[in-house]
């Protein structure tokens, strides 16, 4: 379907033009929790789990922008409702979303009766790698349960397709880099790590068991950056385990300093190496994603690396955003992070010939969203 919405705008036109879409695409819409204003009309419809999220809510965007109407399920236990805010006004419209858990069959089997969904894509899970080590149930229920009620409820309703939101860190310190997706997978260094293992092996099985079911699993490697309006971007609740947060939080003062975690590891400045991608070219390996599938017989699974393929150092990505913000950072070398992966980054080449996805956002572009982004925030 060829969406009105230009597809792949670049931050200046976004800031020239408004994404407004024709009344001929519109209908009162008041099966979920959106105003009495209206929606898009006859556009596919993709439910995002966890939409209301960092990933996720980019997601949406690019969506729209491709010409699917998302619907997104967020419980908002690491989200705040000010997100649809933003997507609102980056999209001219509002997103339709249900406030509850993916936990609950209940209101999934509502909004599968209430919505005839072209696919999904599962972002909805817990995150901090620490937490996951102090309560790793909380993990496994959240995570590997809500992934189970989701495919019961997709079988159930005869919906096929799904994304799904993996990660590098099931590579561990992988004995190759770059890293392939043949690449054999470590042991997990936390229940967070492990739950996505489970949950990719879970939907291999699943593939194998039940006809006409299409899935993907997206390894992320390290999402960054904001979406250029400075309108949504990551929203770390309390101290950040990343470090791009934690770069912009001291840039702007919320903390006093950075502390980086080792200088002695063998990288060429000492520093951990990550692959560093901007979180819209993540959101728009998951529109390709969702198309590659479209055509595939029944009961197909594949895996994709998502990743720029090249690796920084913390050192590096410090001078950048230095570059970028023209703001000296205030650092500190510490001792190693006890798990800390040494350096890790992506083989885009599958995804690239496969999904014929490749990264559009240099590392410069993303600290400078997520910079910007992070000075919204400071003026809220
Ligand atoms: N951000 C990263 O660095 C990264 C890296 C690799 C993989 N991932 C995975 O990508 C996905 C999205 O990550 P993110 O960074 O956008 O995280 P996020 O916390 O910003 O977004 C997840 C969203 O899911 C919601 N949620 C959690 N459990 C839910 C449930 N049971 N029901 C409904 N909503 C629920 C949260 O409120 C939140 O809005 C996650 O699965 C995460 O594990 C993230």
């Amino acid at each position: 379907m060829v969406h009105p919405l230009s597809r792949g705008k670049d931050r200046d036109s976004f800031e020239k033009e408004k994404l407004t879409p024709p009344s001929s695409l519109l209908l009162s819409q008041t099966d979920t929790h959106t105003s009495s204003n209206s929606l898009y009309l006859k556009m596919e419809k993709i439910l995002i789990t966890g939409g209301a999220g960092y990933i996720g809510s980019h997601t949406a965007v690019t969506l729209v922008e491709a010409g699917y109407l998302p619907i997104i399920v967020d419980d908002f236990s690491n989200s705040d409702k000010s997100v649809l805010n933003g997507l609102k006004t980056i999209l001219n419209q509002e997103v339709p979303y249900y406030e509850g858990d993916c936990n609950d069959r209940a209101l999934m089997k509502r909004l599968f009766t209430e919505h005839s969904l072209k696919g999904v894509i599962h972002f909805a899970a817990n995150k901090a790698v620490g937490e996951s080590t102090a309560v790793p149930l909380k993990y496994y229920r959240n995570n590997v349960g809500s992934l189970v009620v989701l495919l019961e409820t997709m079988a159930e309703f005869g919906v096929t397709d799904l994304v799904f939101s993996s990660s590098c860190t099931v590579y561990g310190q992988p004995d190759e880099l770059p890293v392939k997706e043949t690449t054999p997978r470590k042991d997990a260094e936390s229940p967070y790590g492990n739950t996505k293992k489970i949950c990719e092996d879970i939907l291999v099985d699943v593939t194998k068991s039940a006809a006409g079911t299409r899935i993907i699993s997206l390894r992320y490697f390290n999402p960054i950056g904001a979406h250029p309006s400075a309108l949504i971007g990551e929203l770390p609740l309390g101290v950040p385990a990343n470090l791009i947060p934690f770069v912009t939080q001291t840039g702007v003062g919320i903390r006093e300093k950075l502390t980086v975690f080792g200088n002695d590891y063998d990288t060429p400045d000492g520093t951990c190496v990550r692959d560093y991608i901007h979180v819209l070219d993540l959101a728009d390996a998951h529109l390709k994603a969702l198309e590659y599938l479209t055509d595939k017989p029944g009961s197909f699974y594949d895996l994709f690396n998502v990743g720029t393929g090249n690796g920084n150092t913390v050192l590096e990505v410090i001078q950048a955003f230095e570059k970028v913000s023209g703001k000296a950072l205030n650092y500190q070398i510490g001792p190693r992070r006890p798990g800390d992966v040494e350096k890790v980054w992506a083989d885009t080449s599958k995804i690239s010939e496969k999904l014929g996805w490749t990264p559009k956002h240099s590392l410069e572009d993303a600290l400078r969203d997520s910079w910007n982004w992070q000075l919204a925030l400071a003026k809220k």
